[in-house]
């Protein structure tokens, strides 16, 4: 298989107002280098996206909108939609637990937001991942494939090149609860048998899944070093220059290890 290039997200979520974001980003620009082999996507508040897509060098950073509705345009006020994205961002995060269980977004909503992404030339990073109780009730796979299933229906061989997934459980975000390697491994592998059979065995192989939820700087070398792990989706750590500086060097460390 060719070499994948890690994938490093940093979902800024509702933090930081512009100033402080440019000021963020402008710190990031010094000490993160451009490596090959990463590719770095920060996530700020969709008010600082314009702001900083002047700013960046796009070899250095790439941009994600954290939301957006799917329809293209009309009468929605309040609303942001991937049309109106295209050009400022290339990936969009969809399906979010945030957007899940804080907004109630369901399958349908989630599923709509991934068809108008690609719609407008957009990555999205397809987030999925069960919660504390699914877990515990052993309901981890069938939340998985009900996820992607939902999420990808209506979603070609050919557009599915533009897709990322990134298994996020529930439990493990913002908590310090980290999910074990072995965690990881088990539920990627579960993905990656689900597209599979969807798209098949290349495409299975391709896709990249990342992993996210309570990542830092000394677990992210870790994750990546897990199998099927091709890159990092970061909250809280991607907030503080030292920690995520450290994730992207660990990433640039890590070797192919599908
Ligand atoms: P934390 O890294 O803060 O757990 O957040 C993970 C996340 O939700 C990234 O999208």
């Amino acid at each position: 298989m060719s070499a994948k290039k890690k994938l490093i997200v940093a979902n800024w979520k509702m933090n930081l107002n512009i100033h402080e974001a440019s000021v963020f980003v402008h710190q990031l620009a010094q000490t993160i280098a451009v490596h090959r082999d990463v590719e770095v996507v920060l996530a700020p508040t969709l008010l600082a996206l314009q702001s900083i897509s002047l700013q960046v060098d796009r070899r250095q950073f790439k941009l994600a909108a954290q939301n957006f509705y799917w329809r293209d345009f009309g009468a929605f006020t309040g609303e942001v939609s991937a049309a109106q994205l295209r050009g400022l961002v290339d990936y969009v995060l969809v399906g979010h637990s945030e957007r899940r269980h804080v907004f109630h977004e369901h399958a349908k909503d989630i599923r709509s937001k991934v068809q108008a992404a690609l719609r407008s030339d957009l990555k999205p990073i397809l987030c999925i991942g069960e919660t504390a109780h699914e877990r515990s009730l052993g309901e981890t796979n069938g939340v998985i494939h009900d996820q992607l299933l939902a999420g990808l229906a209506n979603v070609t061989s050919e557009e599915f090149h533009n897709v990322v997934i990134a298994y996020e459980p529930v439990w493990a975000i913002g908590t310090g609860n980290n999910a074990t390697p072995k965690d990881v491994e088990k539920a990627i592998q579960t993905i990656r048998r689900q597209i599979e059979h969807l798209y098949g065995k290349t495409a299975a192989e391709n896709v990249r899944v990342l992993y996210g939820g309570s990542v830092k700087s000394d677990s992210a070398a870790t994750y990546l070093a897990t199998t099927g792990v091709d890159g990092l989706l970061v909250g809280g750590a991607s907030l503080n220059q030292h920690e995520f500086t450290t994730i992207v060097e660990a990433a640039h460390h890590a070797r192919e290890n599908n």
